[in-house]
């Protein structure tokens, strides 16, 4: 017996209904960050109440800046100015976000005092270096701990140098963490992306009012710009909206409005793909949302066939493979990944935890160090492992509404970090019951 949380899920109805999704995880982290940064005071709405932004916005807090939470989804920060934060008196816990400490990093690089990031047991498992490495070659001091993992040490009064280089890996915390420490850089920050990634701190420096040229796969600024105050509109998360894009795909008699999802181009590659699968997927009511495209998405039971997933847009679905694995399993014949090793370090190895979920569940599955692939066919009821990562837990709770037995999901805590709330709203369009220990 482990003191950890788990689901048992079963199977229920076809979905129905119309659903609003919580605020995107991305956008909520820098929502605080450049607000926290920027001369004067930023209302943010529509931000994400999940674990992971709340550690963001408590470690602002921690470095002497007002946060006011006037109604849930709602916060007003006070601004402090770029060089405003204050030295906090312990180490700052970024709890189980990637992204949090990623920008942090780049963003604490260029202050007057030293700092300590922390996080919990993922996170301490995921690679810094990516950061790390080229912060340094800005002049920054950063310690890691052994193999370039958490925690991170870093060190204040450095006078960092802008650089122009040319990223190894597609990630938008890397080029992100590179432009906020640009911020305070001497010179010209250029970051060369090898396949363009998400633009949201791009697009809101500039609603900052910093000057920033970008374009897909290249982002230049200038250091010592200051950030104004800005009203902030968080469009709701595509990523947890896949869970049940792909559920209402999946199940027969399905017919299920998500309204006014978030449509950046770098993180619909889903739709690409569950489309060329046969998905019934249309987008309704298309406008903008603090300079976001948005669309309601209606979605509608399909059957679906196998494809090889193409290996251009798997940057633009990076965080959507566990739902599309599943929808994959659903399918008829073989769905084939490849170029998608990244999946191997984010908040659990994606691609072995959704094989041993898969294979759990009676699915044939093939690893390979970049992806697999997965044969569609019968979910059976099962136990498996989230491994402590929400998107799995998830994913396989949107497998249980395909399988002939209920589905035991161990570790499922980490849900709260990016959708809180997730088993209530998926029982009250139709899943069957979770039952928690
Ligand atoms: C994110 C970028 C992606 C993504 C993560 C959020 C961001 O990570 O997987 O969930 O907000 O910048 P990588 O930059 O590691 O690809």
């Amino acid at each position: 017996m482990t003191n950890k949380q788990h689901w048992t899920v079963s199977s229920g109805t076809a979905l129905r209904g119309e659903i609003d999704i919580p605020g995107d995880k991305s956008v909520s982290h820098r929502s605080v960050m450049l607000a926290a940064l920027a001369d004067g005071v930023s209302h943010i709405d529509g931000f994400l109440e999940g674990e992971d932004t709340r550690a963001t916005a408590a470690i602002f807090s921690q470095m002497g800046v007002r946060i006011e939470t006037p109604s849930a989804s709602r916060r007003v920060v006070h601004g402090v100015g770029i060089d405003g934060l204050h030295a906090p008196t312990t180490s700052l816990d970024c709890g189980n976000a990637g992204t949090g400490m990623r920008l942090l990093t780049g963003l604490l690089a260029g202050q007057g005092f030293d700092t300590t990031l922390i996080g919990d047991e993922s996170l301490s498992r995921r690679p810094m270096r990516r950061v790390v490495d080229p912060l340094s070659r800005m002049g920054a001091r950063i310690e890691s701990g052994s193999g370039g993992l958490p925690p991170l040490r870093i060190g204040g009064g450095r006078r960092l140098q802008g650089i122009d280089t040319t990223l190894q890996v597609a990630s938008a915390q890397v080029k992100s963490a590179l432009l906020l420490a640009g911020l305070y850089a001497r010179g010209e920050t250029v970051v060369r992306e090898p396949h363009p990634t998400r633009d949201y701190t791009e697009s809101m420096l500039r609603a900052f009012g910093v000057e920033i040229d970008y374009s897909p796969g290249i982002a230049r600024l200038r250091g010592g710009q200051r950030l104004c105050a800005t009203d902030i509109t968080v469009p709701a998360d595509f990523s947890s909206a896949a869970f049940f894009i792909v559920a209402a795909t999946v199940v027969p008699g399905s017919e299920l409005l998500l309204r006014a999802v978030g449509l950046n181009p770098r993180r619909t590659g889903l739709l690409v793909a569950l489309r060329a699968m046969g998905a019934d997927i249309l987008e309704e009511n298309r406008s903008a949302q603090g300079g976001e495209p948005v669309a309601d998405l209606r979605v509608r039971h399909a059957a679906l066939r196998g494809i090889e997933v193409p290996v251009d847009i798997v940057p633009d679905m990076i965080d959507e493979f566990p739902a599309l694995l599943v929808a994959a399993a659903c399918a008829q014949g073989a769905t084939v990944v490849r170029g998608a090793g990244e999946l191997r370090v984010k908040e659990s190895d994606r691609l072995a935890a959704m094989a041993m979920g898969l294979r759990a569940l009676g699915i044939e599955v093939e690893e390979t160090p970049d992806g697999g692939t997965v044969h569609g066919g019968q979910l059976m009821g099962g136990t498996l492992d989230s491994h402590g990562d929400h998107r799995i837990a998830m994913a396989f709770a949107v497998a249980a509404q395909r399988a002939t037995g209920a589905v035991s999901i161990d570790d499922v805590a980490n849900v709260a970090t990016s959708f809180p709330g997730f088993d209530s709203l998926a029982q009250r369009v139709g899943f069957g019951a979770f039952t928690r220990a």
